[in-house]
């Protein structure tokens, strides 16, 4: 390229014609409904295009949201819509975009962006680690026998269940998904422009012969304790047997007697050969309810990617599951701030707020030296430090240091985001 593409942001009524190169880049087309439900929750002020001789040729965008990391939640620039058109691929667009993309979320004061990708291999060279996986499941007619643990707290007895519609029971949904955000780091709170975006149905978009998206909610006279949201496909296989499909879209309950009810359910539907789930946590509770695991069929992928932008900040504002005092070496070529040595002394304070964490820059000799890309995938508590070791990605440069640093950023739950966004 001779020179450099203009970036700005755009203004609302130029966002059809940038949704042009995500249409050629990602090979799709959207129609009209689809982009109108994207307005929802576009943030035009952070919705940038690179213009190369007065052509949209790039473009890219930042949600503002409130991202649940251990113990509490931080703001997080949700980057998203990054395409550049096939004839100007290479030639350094999204390298400048996303540098403009991480300088506004460091003047937004948000210490992380995060992102889903298309392509695995892409977002590593910005400084970005895989926090999170997730995982397909498909189970079969008859491979769908149940059992809660005997541990299990009986006191909340089996949920009534109500087959609705969606936007019935908005309010109730919410209340489901507020209880499970405040414990589930990967989640990203949904305020009311997301719950419109999330249960606005485009039927252009659905697969083909998809029904509506239906509700099945789990609730007891004190309120709702769980929901799924699902589309069913009809069908007859060539032997005359039912072929029908039920997609879970998504699924989250508060208790395991609510989980275990929900799921029976969809498992044991008339004419349903076959329930799919596309994006279920990599320790779903399902898998061990599940008589057969294995009929699960669990196939996992890339989920959440993490960039700390602001270490010391992102760092204190989650809690830690033990108490540790290490000194990082942390290596990140392209944010100089985070760059160097931080002492990060926790408490182990797991039961919410960082709990008199602080992480400070010092001279004193490293314990651990790490990538930027280790901390990033390791932040939701849900890395293995000894997979990033053996990768090159953590070094221990004193004994002992490794297994307290793992300890103390591990997490009960594995982080887990429903939603691409
Ligand atoms: C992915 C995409 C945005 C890259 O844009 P681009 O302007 O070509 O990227 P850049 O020229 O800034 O490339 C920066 C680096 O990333 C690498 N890279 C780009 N796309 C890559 C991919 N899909 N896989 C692996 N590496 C990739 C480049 O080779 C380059 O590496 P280098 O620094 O070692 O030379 C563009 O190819 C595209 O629109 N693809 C289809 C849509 C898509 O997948 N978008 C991402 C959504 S999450």
């Amino acid at each position: 390229m001779t020179h450099t593409p203009t970036i700005r942001p755009i203004s609302p009524d130029e966002f059809d014609a940038l949704c042009e190169v995500p249409n050629q880049a990602f090979l799709h087309a959207s129609p009209p409904e689809a982009l109108e439900r994207e307005r929802i929750t576009q943030e035009f002020d952070r919705t940038l295009a690179a213009i190369d001789d007065q052509t949209m040729v790039g473009s890219a965008g930042a949600y503002s949201f409130q991202l649940a990391v251990p113990g509490g939640s931080v703001p997080a620039a949700g980057i998203t819509m990054v395409a550049v058109l096939p004839s100007h691929r290479r030639r350094g667009i999204l390298t400048a975009l996303m540098s403009r993309l991480i300088s506004d979320a460091q003047r937004r004061s948000e210490p992380v962006a995060i992102l889903f990708a298309s392509e695995a291999g892409i977002y590593g060279r910005f400084g970005f680690g895989l926090a999170s996986l997730h995982q397909k499941v498909t189970i079969r007619r008859g491979e769908g026998q149940l059992t809660v643990g005997a541990a299990a707290d009986d006191k909340p007895g089996a949920p009534r269940l109500r087959d609705t519609e969606p936007l019935q029971v908005r309010a109730e949904l919410a209340t489901v998904f507020d209880a499970v955000f405040a414990r589930q780091p990967g989640m990203l709170a949904r305020d009311d422009r997301w719950w419109t975006y999330r249960l606005t149905d485009v039927p252009a978009m659905r697969s083909a012969g998809a029904s509506a998206p239906r509700c099945l909610l789990a609730e007891d006279d004190d309120g709702p304790r769980g929901y799924v949201l699902y589309q069913t496909k009809g069908g007859w296989g060539p032997d005359h047997l039912a072929a029908g499909v039920l997609d879970v879209r998504e699924m989250y309950a508060t208790d395991p007697a609510a989980t275990a009810a929900l799921w029976a359910d969809v498992l044991s539907r008339d004419l349903v050969a076959e329930v799919t789930a596309l994006m279920r946590p990599i320790d779903d509770p399902l898998l061990t309810m599940l008589a057969d695991p294995r009929r699960a069929r669990p196939a996992p992928a890339d989920g959440l990617w993490v960039r700390l932008v602001d270490l010391p900040a992102a760092l204190t504002r989650r809690s830690y599951a033990a108490p540790a005092d290490v000194v990082l070496e942390v290596l990140d070529p392209v944010m100089a701030g985070n760059a160097g040595r931080w002492r990060l002394r926790t408490t182990g304070s797991s039961a919410g707020g960082s709990g008199g964490t602080t992480c400070e820059p010092t001279h004193e000799p490293a314990d651990v030296r790490l990538t930027v890309q280790a901390l990033g995938a390791s932040y939701l508590g849900g890395a293995s430090f000894g997979q990033l070791a053996g990768a090159g990605h953590v070094a221990e440069l004193s004994p002992g240091a490794l297994a307290a640093l793992a300890a103390a950023m591990s997490w009960e739950r594995a982080p887990y985001s429903g939603m691409i966004f």
